[in-house]
């Protein structure tokens, strides 16, 4: 599992984000920022480079083995992005810890820009992860989230390839048509319809995200097979729906 990408290839996914975090560094002289699944921190060190103490950087990761702040140090000198002494210089990005699906640890409105490469195939409840990418975004803020439609595992089993499967009225949609319906939030392809696997989330800060989608389950491929990473994960639209089973027992779902 390659966990040190850098900023060159967040922003092949996620488009030029450099901009964006620079023109609200204009408006408000800082840009507090949040990278979900940071790995070894190398686009949040790359970040701290090119803005200095007019970024403050935080990032999370699953467990300390995928990236703590001393793996992030050592990997921000071998790269050349810092120089040892240089690192005393600035605001170094924190690493905390937790589970992307379930709350995170950080106060509402905490951030002005929330981005996230080759991590949220991992979690199992993506759709709970970008509620709280929305709780997290401070008001006019944005997140960028690479979806990750499709497998890298070309040998998976055909009927595993895809990270996300939506069902709406009993009929399957993809993510994008899904999120068209939703305000705040949509699709897009940074380089344009011939490179489809190139996608990102873009979600506007709302006071009420409704994703409209109920998790149903989340098949963990690495269970499956040890070569076979990431976790897909079926939604339903039939959000407030008790199957008559559960209700003639009188227990709600
Ligand atoms: C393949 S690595 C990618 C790291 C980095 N974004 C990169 O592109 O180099 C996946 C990252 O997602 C994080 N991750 C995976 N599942 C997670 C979860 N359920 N909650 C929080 N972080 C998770 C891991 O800790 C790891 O840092």
């Amino acid at each position: 599992m390659t966990r040190d990408r850098g900023l060159a290839h967040a922003q092949k996914y996620l488009g030029d984000f450099e901009t964006a975090v620079a023109e609200r560094i204009e408006q408000r002289g800082k840009a507090r920022l949040l990278e979900a699944g940071c790995g070894y921190g190398v686009a949040m060190m790359e970040l701290v480079r090119a803005f200095g103490d007019a970024v403050e950087v935080h990032g999370f990761n699953y467990s300390p083995i995928d990236g703590d702040e001393r793996r992030m140090r050592t990997e921000a000198v071998e790269r050349g992005i810092f120089t040892e002494a240089g690192l005393a210089d600035v605001t170094l990005p924190r690493i905390t810890f937790c589970d992307a699906s379930k709350p995170l640890p950080f106060p509402d409105g905490s951030f002005d820009f929330v981005y996230s490469q080759a991590s949220m195939y991992l979690y199992d409840d993506k759709a709970a992860f970008l509620k709280e990418c929305n709780r997290l975004l401070a008001p006019g803020g944005v997140a960028r989230i690479n979806p990750s439609l499709h497998f890298d595992e070309k040998d998976a089993p055909e009927k595993y390839q895809g990270y996300w499967e939506i069902w709406d009225d009993g009929r399957e949609v993809t993510l994008g048509d899904h999120l068209k319906r939703v305000d705040g939030i949509d699709l897009v392809w940074p380089a344009g319809p011939d490179h489809p696997d190139l996608a990102y989330v873009e979600l506007h800060r709302r006071d009420e995200l409704d994703l409209g989608l109920r998790l149903v389950a989340s098949v963990d491929l690495n269970f499956l097979w040890h070569e076979w990473g990431g976790v897909r994960s079926v939604y339903s639209t039939q959000v407030e729906f008790t199957p008559r089973y559960k209700r003639e027992l009188g227990r709600v779902a």
